[in-house]
């Protein structure tokens, strides 16, 4: 096209990712190129401004390596991948919802027995056991599920981010038994900043934005026959609850402490029914 003009431009590209089936890649790219162009008129960008925009996506190229994934944290600190779990959410309401994974989970840790820690006996911390049922949606029980549970120590810093804790601490795989019950014994986690050392911690500092994620227990869910669930429990008395900066909190996933006396003194307990969805039903779109 010859005398291409703003009013025009965008159909022409939107209409260059079309194919005859109208496919979903189709979808995304006609949508995705529409949606940039309206962001691009509601606020007149300029030149200079889209090349300082694409110089940070490109900082945060730079940084990005299998240790960093910065996208990943752009992409939280944004709120998109909470958005894109609570729309998920929205249309599976009977399981649990999802929360973001975050950048400290480590595979394989220490398989844990029933009533097992996830640290030694002396972690410094508030001494918490945790508790709970795996169920599918219609809450049949589910034996040998595998929760798999980590979470960051006194200190506000995850095993992989601090040399002093050993590489598993505050992380434990447990399965659950035939009633589908798991119980572990840990300590409380502690709000802590996300990475603030590269390009989205400047953008986070530019607008002076918290830094600070609420209180968490990290929790992978996983069965047979299910679709697993990411996910994350918060403590309603953290101060960051209402202010958590990846926006990753939902009321179903918010436990009031509870506190109980026990041999390790002043324990905080926390109970949680997960809920899986069974693929007998038809898969989600992931
Ligand atoms: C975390 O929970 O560890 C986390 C999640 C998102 C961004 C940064 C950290
Ligand atoms: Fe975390």
């Amino acid at each position: 096209m010859r005398n291409l003009t703003q009013d025009t431009i965008t159909d022409y590209i939107a209409s260059s990712f079309d194919t005859a089936d109208k496919n979903r890649q189709t979808q995304l790219m006609t949508g995705f190129v529409r949606c940039l162009h309206g962001f691009i008129r509601d606020v007149d960008l300029s030149h200079g401004e889209w090349v300082k925009l694409l110089d940070f996506f490109y900082q945060v190229g730079e940084k990005t390596s299998e240790a960093r994934d910065e996208f990943m944290l752009l992409s939280d600190v944004m709120g998109i991948t909470s958005l894109v779990d609570l729309l998920a959410a929205s249309k599976n309401p009977e399981v649990t919802p999802a929360s973001p994974l975050g950048p400290f989970y480590l595979e394989n840790a220490p398989v844990i027995h029933q009533g097992g820690m996830l640290c030694t006996d002396d972690e410094p911390g508030i001494p918490l056991v945790f508790n709970g049922v795996v169920t599918d949606e219609q809450g049949a029980v589910i034996n040998n599920a595998l929760l798999d549970i980590w979470h960051n120590a006194e200190s506000g810093l995850y095993s992989n981010e601090d040399e002093t804790q050993d590489d598993m601490n505050n992380r434990g795989r447990i399965y659950t038994d035939e009633q589908g019950k798991f119980i572990v014994k840990t300590i409380r986690p502690q709000p802590y900043s996300v990475p603030m050392d590269g390009p989205v911690g400047d953008l986070l500092k530019a607008f002076d934005r918290s830094p600070w994620r609420s209180a968490h227990l990290h929790v992978v869910v996983s069965a047979p026959g299910c679709e697993s669930v990411i996910t994350e429990l918060f403590f309603s008395d953290c101060e960051y609850i209402d202010t958590d900066a990846v926006g990753g909190v939902r009321a179903e996933l918010t436990h009031v402490p509870r506190y109980r006396t026990t041999e390790r003194g002043e324990t905080l307990f926390v109970e949680h029914h997960f809920r899986l969805r069974s693929l007998a039903q038809e898969p989600s779109r992931l």
